[in-house]
């Protein structure tokens, strides 16, 4: 029995030390400790030993028994421990090493530009106001006094979406006076920005996708000399207090009577000449056209409740692409579509 206790005693011995995870650890405590466990069978023998025996295999089981504790103990611990540290160096971390910089970016040239424009409307009163991009051929054309036929209403210039010519991608933001209108009762002060969508093929100053800022006044005793100074006020606040404009006289189906507003070109100050060359900006003419404009026609007042006896106003419609390209010095309309951010990073 002597035999079978110190055997027992090194084995345990060898096996705990070997032992690596908690789950060992218990394992190895129920075979040699456990109930069933062959420490307790040998001590089930001791009723078979004589008086004298008795005692001293009593103290020797015990000893076996502690030691085999103490070990399980101490491999627990040294168990504990390493899991631990190998939790510890799977998650530390080192503050010390250098983050990835993120590069601030910045507002879009043409949302810059809008951004300014609206600032300056907003400052002077006017309302924007946001609208539909699928428009109604109604809105579009119809109440703008825009008769059927006319070339602007063609299936080669407008995306229309139904057979029948009645539902479009607008061609203008002009049929946002309609909506405006409709809604509300004079005085009133507009500002409608959005896209717009014609059937053009791209090149340096035409896209299939553009933007315009449409604009409506609409009061008593609102004239041509309001349009004029409010227009050249507004355009000198973007282009600067020396800026040169010119009205040519135009026409448009929703305006009486109408113009166009235009603008001294910034690059050959007005003589279409740089170094005996055709100016590149205004193609020689010396003049940049901003925008179209004019007192709305009576027709529209009236379609839309607006009694043109008391009430007047002016509209306006510029490009804002046009506008960005003027401001920024930009000579290729695709460059700001084309988000390259080499190309956008300049300004
Ligand atoms: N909608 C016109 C266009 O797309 C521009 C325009 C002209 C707008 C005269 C107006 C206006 O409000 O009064 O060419």
């Amino acid at each position: 029995m002597k035999q079978q206790l110190e055997q027992i005693r090194l084995q345990a011995m060898a096996a705990l030390e070997a032992a690596d995870s908690p789950a060992a650890l218990e394992e190895l405590r129920v075979k040699w400790l456990g109930k069933k466990g062959e420490l307790t069978a040998v001590l089930k023998m001791m009723g078979k030993l004589s008086a004298e025996e008795r005692p001293v295999m009593g103290q020797l089981a015990n000893s076996v028994r502690a030691d085999i504790e103490a070990k399980l103990e101490e491999r627990k611990a040294a168990i504990h421990s390493a899991v631990l540290e190998a939790k510890l160096a799977s998650e530390a971390l080192d503050v010390t090493i250098p983050g990835d910089t993120v590069t601030m970016g910045h507002q879009h040239p043409m949302n810059m530009v809008l951004q300014q424009i609206k600032e300056i409307f907003v400052g002077l009163g006017y309302q924007v106001v946001d609208g539909p991009e699928v428009e109604l051929a109604d809105y579009n054309f119809t109440r703008l006094n825009i008769e059927e036929g006319h070339p602007s209403r063609d299936r080669s210039d407008t995306f229309y979406f139904s057979d029948d010519d009645s539902v479009l991608l607008r061609t203008q933001t002009s049929p946002m006076q309609i909506r405006f209108m409709e809604n509300n009762k004079p005085p009133l002060c507009m500002l409608a920005p959005g896209r717009v969508f014609r059937k053009d093929e791209a090149d340096a100053t035409h896209s299939p996708m553009f933007h315009q800022i449409e604009g409506l006044v609409v009061d008593e005793h609102i004239t041509m000399g309001d349009l004029k100074g409010a227009l050249v006020a507004i355009m000198k606040k973007i282009y600067g207090e020396d800026s040169q404009m010119r009205f040519r006289p135009h026409h448009f189906p929703f305006t009486e009577p109408s113009c166009e507003m235009d603008m001294q070109c910034h690059k050959c100050h007005g003589t279409g000449e740089v170094d005996g060359h055709v100016c590149s900006t205004c193609h020689g003419e010396g003049w940049i056209e901003l925008l179209g404009a004019g007192m709305v026609h009576p027709e529209v007042l009236k379609c839309c409740g607006i009694d043109p006896e008391k009430y007047s106003g002016f509209a306006f419609g510029m490009g804002l692409e046009r506008m960005a390209m003027g401001r920024m010095r930009i000579n290729d309309l695709r460059l700001i579509f084309d988000n390259d951010i080499r190309f956008l990073n300049q300004f």
